[in-house]
């Protein structure tokens, strides 16, 4: 098939056609008036997502270079860092901290599982002199929320800050970076913002500046992805970025948020994505699937399915999606390869329209390569059952 698939990935995910319009307008100029009073408006309503106060950044950078400037930032060479490891995304946060010669002491959890606050609590109490905490949110290897806001507050009970990698949680659920005191929390455009690649976010508090104000001049911390060359442009009141910022991908983000916030109202825009949670989970269960999280900690922005006993590998979905229905999905990575089926409902993929042709096609590979009798429609449990339908 020549035209794209429709994306079941947990990033990047289909767009909504106000976002697309504006993706396709002449590239806007940082010094043009029009352009910085969006980029402010932009900045107000990505704040009104994080539902906070704190200093707000806009990178130009996937997740992986919000993730790696929030940590270079916030830590050291040498200093010992409490990562909650139970997921492939936790494996990143790792493997930039190893680049910074951090230590490392890992709160290892089961992939699937959320973490045990406890276990972190022992780390802590080992490792008095812990510089700080790093967790993934919303694991999206495993479609897993981890207890951040109960974790913040032990890394404060510490003296010391935590990292949030929310890179597939912002926007997708209420993560109230202010009240729950998230000190220094990345994300980026292509998740739940249901924008392209390419722009990263950051909110940084007084608990994170501090931290990072104190690391010694000399750490290691290059000048793009290191935030104190943002603190010193954010004086520059005018231009409030070190060099030439992704102008034409702000203007994006604020068409989306413009829709987000506006038109669907962000509260309508979590029930979205829960809805869909539970109407894909419904389907797949009616057609014998089991779910790798349990309900209660399970992701509101990416579903993870294990492949049915009958099959060899969830591969096999996953191609005959792509090869007869022209729909992408992902699978697991890790312990999980094989495994599992790792399928996102964020962006369009959180409408009826996406889900039906999904849950009829997962159907479909049951019936015709696998010979399992489904009735035509029994995936489609959860939309008859829900009041609302988006
Ligand atoms: C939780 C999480 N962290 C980090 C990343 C890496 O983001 P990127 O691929 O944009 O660098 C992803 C990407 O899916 C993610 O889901």
């Amino acid at each position: 098939m020549t035209y794209p698939p429709k994306l079941f990935t947990p990033g990047p995910v289909d767009l909504f056609d106000e976002t697309r319009a504006a993706l396709g307008q002449q590239v806007p100029h940082m010094s043009h008036q029009g352009w910085i009073d969006l980029y402010v408006e932009t900045v107000q309503m990505v704040k009104q997502v994080f539902q906070t106060e704190n200093d707000l950044i806009l990178l130009t950078a996937p997740g992986s270079g919000a993730i790696e400037t929030g940590l270079a930032s916030l830590f050291q060479a040498g200093d010992k860092v409490i990562v909650v490891r139970n997921g492939m995304f936790a494996e990143r946060l790792v493997q930039i901290l190893t680049c910074y010669r951090c230590q490392i002491l890992a709160v290892e959890g089961p992939w699937g599982e959320a973490i045990h606050v406890e276990a972190v609590a022992d780390l802590y109490r080992q490792h008095p002199d812990a510089a700080g905490v790093a967790v993934v949110a919303n694991e999206t290897g495993t479609g897993v929320c981890n207890p951040v806001e109960e974790l913040a507050q032990l890394a404060h009970s510490h003296g010391s800050p935590i990292f949030v990698d929310a890179v597939s949680g912002m926007g997708g659920y209420d993560l109230p970076v202010d009240r729950w005191e998230l000190d220094l929390l990345v994300t980026s455009s292509n998740k739940a913002f249901e924008m392209a690649p390419g722009v990263g976010m950051l909110s940084v508090n007084e608990r994170a500046w501090a931290a990072i104000d104190a690391k010694s001049e000399t750490a290691n911390r290059g000048w793009y992805y290191n935030l104190s060359t943002w603190k010193q442009a954010r004086s520059k009141a005018a231009f409030p970025f070190p060099s030439t910022p992704p102008t034409a991908y702000i203007a994006g983000l604020h068409a989306s948020l413009k829709r987000i916030l506006e038109v669907e109202t962000l509260a309508g825009h979590w029930a979205r994505y829960a809805w869909a949670q539970r109407v894909l989970r419904s389907g797949l269960r009616a057609i014998g699937f089991q779910m790798l999280a349990a309900d209660a900690i399970a992701s509101p922005t990416v579903t993870t399915v294990y492949r049915r006993p009958e099959m060899a590998s969830i591969d096999e979905l996953r191609d005959y999606l792509l090869d007869v229905h022209n729909i992408l999905i992902a699978t697991g990575g890790g312990p999980l390869t094989g495994q599992i089926a790792r399928i996102s409902h964020m962006g369009k993929a959180s409408t009826q329209e996406y889900l039906t042709c999904l849950l009829l096609a997962v159907e479909d590979f049951l019936r015709s390569a696998r010979g399992i009798d489904v009735p035509v429609g029994a995936s489609l449990i959860g939309l008859h059952e829900e009041e609302r339908w988006y």
